[in-house]
C-alpha cells in the first residue's frame, strides 16, 4: 500500500489547550476515580477540547432537537472517505458495514457471528484487559499467544496457540488488536498477512479490533487487516472514538472482507439499536471534517513520546520505553526497579500517580504500568516527577 503523507494542519496542539483546574472539572472515569490529589494517567480518555468540526456538528443536532435514532450509512461513508485519503483503502464497502454501539460490543457481536459457546478466542497478551473481561463474559475462553520480546507477534507462537486452539475441530477465532494496546506496535503488512496465512490454515477466523488506526504516527503505515491477502474473510471493528476522544458518545462500526459478508449479514438487527445518534453524528464529523484537528494531535503526541523517553532516562532509567508508532500509551517495562508485580501500586501510594497496573494485560504484563501520553508536556513532566517520588 502507498504511503499517504499527513498534512502539516497549522491547527494548534490539542494537548496544550487545557489546564489541571479545567481538567479537574470534568466527571469521566479519569478524573473522578481516585482523589484530587492524584495525578490521573491512566484509562484512555485525552486531555484535549474536542475537534471544532464534532462540537459544530453537535451543537447543530442540540439546536435542532436532533436527538432520535440513527438512521442511513453516514457514518461509513465517512469512515470510507476517511479511510480512502489515509491509508490508500478503497475497498471498505458500506454495504458490507454495520453500526455497533461501540467497540467492544462490537467485538462480542462478531465473536458470536464466528464462534459458539466455549470456544476458544486467541489473544495477544499482553493486551487491552477488557479483552479478556468481554470473552470470558461471553463464555468463550481466552488462549494468549504472547508477543514476543521485540513487542511484536511472535507467529510461531500464535501458529503453536491456533493449532491448541482448534484440537478436536473446535471453532477457534483470533481478536487481533491493529495497533496493538498497550505497546502501540503497528503490525506491518508482511506480519498481517504472515497472520492471515496461519489462520487460513488452521481454520481460525481473526476478528481485528482497529480503534487505534488513526493513531498512528505520521512516519508509519497502519495497514487494515481486510486489506492483506487473505485477509478477505476478516471481521474489523473501527470507531472515531480513541482519536477524537468520544467514547462518551457511543458509536462503532463492524466492517466485514468480501469473503465474510455472509457472517455480518446474520448480526441481528437489534445490535443496530445500540449506538447513540449523537455519537454517529459526532463520530461521522471527526472522520470527515477532523483530519486536520487529528494531524496536530499527532504532532503532539510524538513530541510528548519523545519528552516521556528523555524524562525517564534522566529520572528513572531502570524503567525500559520503548515508544510505540500508534496509540497514545506507553508500556512501561518496571521490573528493574525491584517493586514487584504491580509497581502502579507503588506509584499510586506513594507519587500520587495513577497509571494502570500492567497485571490484567495478562501474561507479560506483571512489572509493567501503562501511561496515558495525551495530555500536556506540563502534566508528562510532573507524572515522571511523581513516579521518581515514590522512590525516595
Ligand atoms: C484496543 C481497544 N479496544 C476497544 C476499546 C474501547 O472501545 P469502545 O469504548 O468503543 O468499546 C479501547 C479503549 O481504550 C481499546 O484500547
Amino acid at each position: 500500500m502507498t504511503r499517504i503523507p499527513h498534512t502539516t494542519s497549522g491547527e494548534p496542539n490539542p494537548l496544550h489547550a487545557l489546564t489541571l483546574d479545567r481538567l479537574r472539572r470534568r466527571t469521566s472515569m479519569k478524573w473522578r476515580t481516585y482523589p484530587d490529589d492524584v495525578l490521573p494517567m491512566w484509562v484512555a480518555e485525552m486531555d484535549v477540547p474536542l475537534a471544532e468540526p464534532v462540537v459544530h456538528a453537535l451543537t447543530e443536532a442540540l439546536a435542532l432537537g436532533d436527538t432520535g435514532y440513527p438512521a442511513g450509512t453516514g457514518y461509513a461513508e465517512a469512515l470510507a472517505g476517511f479511510a480512502a485519503k489515509r491509508w490508500g483503502w478503497d475497498g471498505l464497502a458500506v454495504e458490507r458495514t454495520a453500526i455497533v454501539p461501540d467497540v467492544m460490543l462490537g467485538v462480542v457481536e462478531m465473536l458470536k457471528l464466528v464462534t459458539g459457546p466455549g470456544d476458544p478466542v486467541v489473544v495477544n497478551s499482553p493486551v487491552y484487559p477488557p479483552f479478556y473481561q468481554f470473552v470470558e463474559h461471553m463464555d468463550r475462553q481466552v488462549v494468549e499467544a504472547p508477543l514476543g520480546a521485540d513487542l511484536r507477534i511472535d507467529l510461531d507462537t500464535l501458529d503453536e496457540s491456533f493449532r491448541r486452539a482448534t484440537t478436536g475441530g473446535r471453532r477457534a477465532a483470533f481478536l487481533l488488536c491493529s495497533p496493538h494496546n498497550p505497546t502501540g506496535t503497528v503490525h506491518t503488512a508482511d506480519e498481517l498477512a504472515a497472520v492471515a496465512a496461519l489462520a487460513d490454515h488452521h481454520g481460525v477466523r481473526v476478528v481485528a479490533d482497529e480503534i487505534h488506526a488513526p493513531l498512528t504516527a505520521a512516519d508509519a503505515d497502519f495497514v487494515p487487516y481486510l486489506t492483506v491477502p487473505g485477509g478477505e474473510s476478516g471481521l474489523s471493528l473501527m470507531s472515531a472514538s480513541k482519536a477524537w476522544n468520544l467514547a462518551g458518545l457511543k458509536a462503532a462500526l463492524a466492517i466485514a472482507g468480501p469473503a465474510s459478508a455472509a457472517d455480518l449479514a446474520r448480526l441481528p438487527e437489534e445490535v443496530g439499536h445500540g449506538p447513540s445518534h449523537l455519537g454517529i453524528i459526532a463520530h461521522s464529523a471527526a472522520l470527515s471534517d477532523g483530519t486536520a484537528w487529528l494531524d496536530a494531535l499527532l504532532a503532539g503526541l510524538d513530541d510528548n513520546r519523545r519528552l516521556l523517553a528523555d524524562l525517564l532516562a534522566e529520572h528513572l532509567p531502570a524503567i525500559t520505553y520503548r515508544p510505540g508508532d500508534a496509540t497514545y500509551l506507553a508500556w512501561l517495562d518496571c521490573r528493574a526497579l525491584g517493586l514487584g508485580d504491580d509497581p502502579a501500586d507503588v506509584f499510586l501510594r506513594r507519587g500520587r500517580v495513577a497509571l494502570t497496573s500492567g497485571i490484567p494485560f495478562g501474561t507479560g504484563g506483571a512489572g509493567h504500568v501503562r501511561l496515558n501520553l495525551a495530555t500536556s508536556p506540563e502534566l508528562i513532566t510532573e507524572g515522571v516527577r511523581r513516579m521518581a517520588a515514590a522512590l525516595d
